[in-house]
C-alpha cells in the first residue's frame, strides 16, 4: 500500500493542472489514468491546435446550475495565468476570433507543458492504470484499488471527465463516485453538438448539405451569432454548438437568416432598387444560392418566388422578412455523446465549495473540470474552467 498525499483520478485536462498545481506546494501527487496517454481530449481540440483559453472568460460564458458558482475560481485563476505558463514555455499561439486563442502549431505542446510541468513539480503519472475500488477509512483517508496497485491519501481528486467522445477514455466514472459519496447528480446530456432533423425536416436540407452561412440562433432567451453549416444528418457549425447547449426536445429554435440586417428594410430596398429581378436571384445574393433557393421552394410564404420584386406588396414582403428574421428549425434531437464537446450536468455544485471544489459532504474529496456541473460556451471556455478549478483544488487538496 503506497501512501501519497493527493490521488488525482484522469489525466486530462483538470486532473494534470490539479496535480501540478499541488505538486508545486510540495504535494506528493499521483495521476491516475485508464487510457494510455494523457491528455487525449487536449490533442484532439480545436481542430489539432488547442483553443487552450478565451481572453473574455467571464462566470456569464458558462451554464451551471448555480450561476455563481464558478466565479470565485475563474476570477483567481485568469486566462492571463494560463497565457503566462504558455508564454514561458515558448508555445506560439494567435487569436483566431472572440478572443479564442489557439497554439500556432500543435495541441501537442499543452500536453506536453503539462506532463513537464507535472514532472517538475515532483507528480507521478500513472497511464493504463483502472480503479478497481475507492474506499474511505475510518482515518479519514482515501484508499485506491488500481491495476497498478492500492495507494492510501488524504485527498482525492475527481478529474475524470464526462461522457462526452466515449472513444477517448469518457466514462461515467465520476458520476458513479460523486453517488457512492452521496452526492447528488443533475441531468447529463450532450451539450456543444450538432443537431439532428428527421423526416421533412431533413429532407429538405440534405441535399445542401456543406453549404454555410451566418445566422442568429436564438432558444430560451439565449442568442449566438456565427457560422451554420448543413451536414448529411442536420446542422452543425459554431452557432447550431453554442446554442445546442440550451436546446433540449420540443424547444422552440428560430434563425435569423439575415444578421444585422432589418429584413423588413433589405427587401423593400431591393425592391427599389431591382424591381424587374426574381425575388429569388436577389435573395441568393445575400446568403448561398442553394440556400436562398431552397428557402423559395418550400420555407417562404407568398410564392412562386421567380416573380419580379415589383410585384410584391409591403403585406407580403413583411410576411417573409418575419420568416427570414425568426426561421424555425425543427431540430429532432443532437448528434449525442459521440460528436459532443461537452457534457452538460454532472455533480451538483451546491455540494461543493465554490473557493476548493472541495466536497461539502466528505472532507478530501475535490471535484474538478467537467465532472461538476459546469458547461462553457464554444470558443476556449471549458478548457479555461478546467485550468481555473484544477488550480483551486491544487491549492487545498
Ligand atoms: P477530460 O475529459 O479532459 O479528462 C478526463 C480524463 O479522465 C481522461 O483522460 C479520461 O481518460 C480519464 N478517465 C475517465 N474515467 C477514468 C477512470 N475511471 N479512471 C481513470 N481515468 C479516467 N474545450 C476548449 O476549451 N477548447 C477546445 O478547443 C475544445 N475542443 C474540444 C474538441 C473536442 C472534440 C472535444 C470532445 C472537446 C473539446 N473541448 C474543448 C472540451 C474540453 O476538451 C473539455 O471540456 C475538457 O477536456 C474537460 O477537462 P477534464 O479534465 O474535466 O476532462
Amino acid at each position: 500500500m503506497e501512501h501519497v498525499d493527493v490521488l488525482v483520478i484522469g489525466g486530462g485536462a483538470a486532473g494534470l493542472y490539479a496535480a501540478m498545481t499541488a505538486g508545486r506546494r510540495g504535494r506528493r501527487a499521483v495521476v491516475i489514468e485508464h487510457a494510455n496517454r494523457v491528455g487525449k481530449k487536449i490533442l484532439m481540440s480545436g481542430g489539432g491546435r488547442c483553443n487552450f483559453t478565451n481572453t473574455g472568460t467571464t462566470p456569464e460564458n458558462y451554464l451551471c446550475g448555480n450561476p455563481h458558482f464558478c466565479k470565485s475560481a475563474l476570477a483567481r485563476h485568469t486566462p492571463w495565468h494560463f497565457i503566462e505558463l504558455v508564454e514561458r514555455h515558448r508555445i506560439a499561439y494567435h487569436e483566431k476570433e472572440l478572443g479564442q486563442l489557439f497554439c500556432d502549431e500543435s495541441s501537442k505542446l499543452i500536453v506536453r507543458m503539462l506532463v513537464d510541468e507535472c514532472t517538475s513539480a515532483g507528480v507521478r503519472i500513472e497511464t493504463s492504470c483502472s480503479v478497481e475500488r475507492v474506499a474511505h477509512r475510518d482515518d479519514g483517508q482515501f484508499e485506491l484499488h488500481t491495476t497498478h496497485g492500492a495507494f492510501v491519501a488524504t485527498s482525492l481528486v475527481v478529474a475524470s471527465g464526462g461522457l462526452s467522445i466515449p472513444s477517448m477514455g469518457a466514462s461515467g466514472f465520476g458520476y458513479e463516485l460523486a453517488r457512492q459519496f452521496g452526492h447528488a447528480l443533475l441531468p447529463t446530456r450532450a451539450g456543444l453538438v450538432p443537431l439532428t432533423l428527421s423526416g421533412k425536416h431533413h429532407e429538405r436540407l440534405a441535399e445542401l448539405s456543406g453549404v454555410a452561412l451566418p445566422v442568429v440562433a436564438t432558444c430560451n432567451g439565449q442568442s449566438f451569432e456565427n457560422f451554420m453549416l448543413v451536414t448529411h444528418r442536420g446542422v452543425s457549425g459554431p452557432s447550431i454548438l453554442q446554442i445546442s447547449s440550451y436546446w433540449q426536445p420540443g424547444d422552440a429554435l428560430t434563425l435569423d437568416l439575415l444578421p444585422g440586417v432589418d429584413a423588413y428594410e433589405a427587401l423593400f430596398g431591393w425592391q427599389k432598387a431591382r424591381p424587374a429581378a426574381e425575388f429569388k436571384t436577389v435573395l441568393g445574393d445575400a446568403m448561398p444560392k442553394r440556400f436562398a433557393q431552397r428557402l423559395c421552394e418550400v420555407y417562404l410564404p407568398h410564392g412562386p418566388h421567380t416573380r419580379p420584386l415589383r410585384q410584391y406588396t409591403p403585406a407580403q414582403l413583411r410576411a417573409i422578412a418575419d420568416v427570414l428574421q425568426a426561421w424555425p428549425l425543427v431540430a429532432s434531437g443532437t448528434e449525442g455523446y459521440r460528436t459532443a464537446e461537452v457534457t452538460l450536468g454532472g455533480v451538483d455544485t451546491d455540494g461543493v465549495s465554490s473557493s476548493t471544489m472541495q466536497s461539502r459532504l466528505v472532507p478530501g474529496l475535490y471535484f474538478v473540470g467537467e465532472v461538476l456541473d459546469v458547461t462553457g460556451w464554444l470558443g476556449g471556455y471549458n478548457f479555461q474552467w478546467a485550468w481555473a478549478s484544477g488550480h483551486a483544488a491544487g491549492l487545498a487538496a
